[in-house]
């Protein structure tokens, strides 16, 4: 990383996951977002990366904070929570942002609920990754590092 920009990083997480960890525990687990939080700014100590993290119960917010994203980061990692399956709002903020982005889920919707397989963002992102619970934060990040270093060097080619 030497002589070069960190990548800026941006976790946004929706509706309901402030209170993970106590949030039907059996489905979500005991993991908090401050646990996640902190497995994240780790490999990212590591990675050389640099990141910032929000949660909203709130639509519009979310979309205010990724409209602020644009040119200010590189990426964005985003679990929309119950956003994910229902607003137009936050799939168009995440487009307007133009920043490539993985799309986090703990549980794995397709294993769900009927109205859980619908993502309105899943053609917009870059990847998704579902199923391994908070774990799953640090995998979208270097998932997302890795899209973004070979981008640079497609961009250098
Ligand atoms: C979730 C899955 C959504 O269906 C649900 O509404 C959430 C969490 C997940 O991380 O598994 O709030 O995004």
């Amino acid at each position: 990383m030497k002589g070069k920009r960190a990548f800026r990083i941006l976790f946004i997480d929706g509706p309901n996951l402030n209170v993970l960890g106590d949030r039907e525990p059996s489905v979500y687990g005991r993991e908090t977002l401050a646990d996640i939080r902190e497995a994240v700014t780790a490999a990212a100590l590591t990675e050389g990366a640099a990141v910032a993290f929000f949660q909203s119960n709130h639509e519009g917010e979310i979309v205010e904070r990724l409209q602020a994203a644009k040119r200010r980061f590189d990426g964005v990692v985003i679990n929309p929570a119950a956003y994910t399956h229902t607003s137009v709002a936050v799939r168009d903020a995440l487009l307007y942002s133009g920043l490539p982005a993985i799309e986090v889920h703990l549980t794995n919707p397709a294993s769900r609920e009927g109205f859980r397989k619908v993502s309105l963002v899943e053609d917009v992102v870059v990847g998704r990754i579902c199923g391994v619970g908070g774990y799953g934060y640090t995998l979208a990040l270097l998932a997302l590092l890795r899209h973004l270093r070979r981008e640079g060097a497609r961009g250098r080619a």
